[in-house]
């Protein structure tokens, strides 16, 4: 074990980052939700993790523990993270075993890399990101803070994703584009030019 942490959100990301956390070591000290559902509540038992309450009771018991946000939507997980940054620091980057990295990545402080997730070579990743299984991310990249990379999505190489946008489900970002920020890269779409800050894009090509 090379450290506790505890995991923000009880639902599908948060308990996948109970167990890359495992995974990689750590101790899963218990998990945090404002809301979670009887079904997550299960769940979380089932895995033999503590339920802690919500965020707000949290950080007044000021907890010195090191967390991660396990919530799949960008933006709410960069207002917890804010809320949480004065608390204590976030956890250095969990990454699963099975997931393989290049040379010269670079992981900020509260990404997740989940299992079977390929990063290439000369990789910079920021805070709070979430790279899911299968993802593929390419030589070069750079990907902003609280971006989600999901399942089965590549991520071609000289890639910039902006802070707080999410590439979809076996999505396909073509080689060299930018992906602003804030963007949403539908699930299966193919973008073959760059994407403007705050757009939504789907199909192939993407628009
Ligand atoms: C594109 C996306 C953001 C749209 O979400 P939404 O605004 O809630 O969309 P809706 O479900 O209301 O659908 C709106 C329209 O977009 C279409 N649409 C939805 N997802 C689409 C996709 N991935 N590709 C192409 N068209 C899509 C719908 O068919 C619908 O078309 P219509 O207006 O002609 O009926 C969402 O469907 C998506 O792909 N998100 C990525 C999710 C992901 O990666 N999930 C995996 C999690 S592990």
């Amino acid at each position: 074990m090379t450290g506790a942490v505890v995991v923000v959100g009880a639902g599908g990301m948060g308990r996948e980052a109970v167990d890359v956390a495992r995974a990689a070591g750590r101790r899963v000290v218990g998990v945090v939700d404002d809301g979670p559902s009887e079904h997550d509540l299960v769940r979380l038992a089932r895995l033999d993790v503590p339920f802690l309450g919500g965020v707000d009771g949290w950080i007044a018991s000021g907890s010195t523990t090191p967390w991660v946000v396990g919530i799949g939507a960008p933006s709410v997980r960069r207002s917890i993270a804010a809320r949480l940054a004065p608390l204590a620091p976030a956890a250095p980057a969990l990454v699963h075993p099975a997931a393989t990295l290049g040379s010269d990545v670079t992981l900020d402080v509260g990404t997740i890399v989940c299992a079977g997730a390929r990063i290439s070579t000369h990789v910079r990743i920021g805070r709070h990101v979430h790279l899911l299984a299968n993802s593929a991310t390419g030589h070069d990249v750079v990907i902003g803070d609280h971006v989600s990379i999901n399942p089965g999505a590549v991520v071609s190489g000289a890639v910039t994703v902006g802070r707080d946008s999410l590439v979809g489900a076996g999505s396909t970002v073509l080689q060299q584009l930018r992906v602003g920020e804030r963007c949403v890269v539908a699930a299966a779409a193919c973008v073959v030019r760059d994407v403007a800050d705050d757009l939504v894009v789907r199909g192939v090509p993407a628009r």
